[in-house]
């Protein structure tokens, strides 16, 4: 019989059974988490809060410092309130708080020799999230590599790279107005938001398209004249078209497959490398990439995904694919963020949550219906234009402003729900739902957004 190798962890039973051990242990201390809960011990958090403020230089947006355990939708914070979290860090975690499954990955993934692997210390947790989001991929499109990194927007820049590459050093890239790409320098400039460029040169490599408006019926035929005006005059020098399949940070801006087809269509026919930015999309539309549920796999030559892997990851085609050089960097991920990236990945694909039939649509009918209930009711026009896709749901709250919007998200925070703003005009209020929110649930949510509401109004 050949030596075992390493800690040879997946078949190590005595292993497993200290990790469940341990996380039972860890799981008794959320036993107490059943539903939203006050602050009690504000003078406790105080001191750890001003001192974050302090390091970072600016306020935190909500006084939230995680205690390090939650149940499910909740989370309690170190001020001893627990609240239902319905933006999980902005995406991060699809399964709520303290999934006992997704915490056995994370433990067993940190165990290794190595807190973080690299692209040059591989191991195999890298190995199994690679394996499975090609495998995923390949379902239905031609992405058939996967670079792993560790924030989208740097997924992001190496996407761009490729594209760039590939495309003989073209410079210009086409963007949709409202668009977000994230942090770096660049993707500043691909975001299309001066508030989140202030101070920064431009740089002009920026081409936009309008995205769909759903008030305007000849939408898709302006968008895709100014597309082809675009590659008329930068003929050659095009690097790619990224696209959100469903607007974040610009409003959950939503648009029908009929809207995209000919934007992609025009791209390919002029050899531009298509690019679905899928960072906050990636899982959460009822199909694992929001591509596959719009029916636009086929076009896909790039695509980006972040938030709930854990980690971020560029997937792109053979043609793509980067000569040696252009694409490296120190960290591939931590052991077990990829450890539970995987898990994630394979609970969502063997449990009841993808397709028309799955769990995440079910979750999004019944809030969407639960917000137009109360637009409909007692927040009567309050509660404007709810919708989005899957688990990121929108609703544009009071008049639409910036201030309303704020004020709103304040008051949420402090009835009982996490939530973010997203949109420039109207401003709109998002949740993004963990997938695991219960009818229940549902219901605790409808009561503490009527009372905030009905005590703006
Ligand atoms: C669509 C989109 N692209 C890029 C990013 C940037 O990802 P990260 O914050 O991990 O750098 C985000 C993050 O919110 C996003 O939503």
């Amino acid at each position: 019989m050949s030596q075992l190798i390493g800690l040879n962890m997946n078949k190590d039973a005595n292993i497993d059974a200290k990790i469940e051990e341990l996380v039972g242990l860890v799981s008794e201390h959320s036993e107490h988490i059943k539903g939203l809960k006050d602050a009690d011990q504000e003078e406790h958090a105080k001191k750890d809060i001003e001192l974050l403020e302090n390091m970072r230089g600016r306020p935190l947006f909500y006084p939230y410092l995680g205690s390090g355990i939650g149940k499910g939708c909740y989370v309690e914070t170190n001020d001893g309130a627990v609240k239902m979290d319905l933006i999980n860090g902005i995406g991060i975690n699809i399964f709520g708080h303290s999934h006992p499954e997704i915490m056995k990955a994370a433990v067993k993934g940190a165990v290794q020799d190595v807190v973080m692997q690299g692209n040059l210390e591989p191991g195999d947790e890298m190995v199994r999230v690679s394996e499975k989001l090609v495998e995923i991929a390949t379902r239905k499109s031609r992405l058939k590599h996967c670079w792993l990194t560790t924030s989208g927007s740097m997924a992001n820049e190496n996407a761009l790279k490729m594209c760039r590459q590939k495309t003989g050093a073209a410079r210009m890239v086409i963007a949709m107005r409202a668009a977000f790409a994230g942090r770096t320098t660049m993707m500043a400039e691909v975001t299309d938001n001066p508030s989140m460029r202030e101070g920064l040169p431009e740089y002009n490599e920026i081409l936009r398209v309008p995205f769909y408006d759903k008030n305007n019926p000849n939408s898709t035929e302006e968008a895709t004249q100014i597309l082809k005006e675009h590659i008329e005059k930068h003929k050659g020098n095009i690097a790619g078209f990224i696209f959100e399949p469903i607007q974040g940070e610009g409003g959950y801006n939503v648009a029908p497959r009929e809207f995209f087809v000919p934007l992609l269509e025009m791209c390919r026919d002029n050899g531009i490398p298509v690019w679905a930015d899928e960072i906050q999309t990636f899982c959460r539309t009822g199909e694992f990439f929001a591509f596959d549920k719009l029916q636009l796999s086929e076009y896909i030559d790039i695509c980006t995904v972040a938030k709930t892997l854990q980690a971020a990851a560029t997937l792109y085609t053979e043609e793509l694919n980067p000569k040696p050089g252009l694409i490296a960097g120190t960290f591939a991920g931590s052991s077990a963020a990829l450890s539970a990236g995987r898990k994630i990945l394979d609970i969502l694909d063997t449990e009841d949550y993808m397709g028309p039939k799955g769990k995440v649509e079910s979750i999004h009918k019944e809030f969407v219906g639960m917000l137009n209930e109360l637009n409909e009711g007692s927040c009567k026009g309050l509660l404007q234009d709810a919708g989005g896709m899957g688990l990121m749901v929108a609703v544009t709250p009071l008049d639409g402003t910036k201030e309303s919007m704020i004020k709103v998200l304040k008051a949420l925070y402090k009835n009982g729900i996490i939530s973010f703003g997203c949109g420039r005009g109207p401003f709109r209020v998002r949740f993004l739902i963990p997938a695991v929110m219960t009818s229940d649930d549902i219901q605790v949510a409808k009561k503490v957004i009527e009372k905030s509401i009905l005590e703006l109004a």
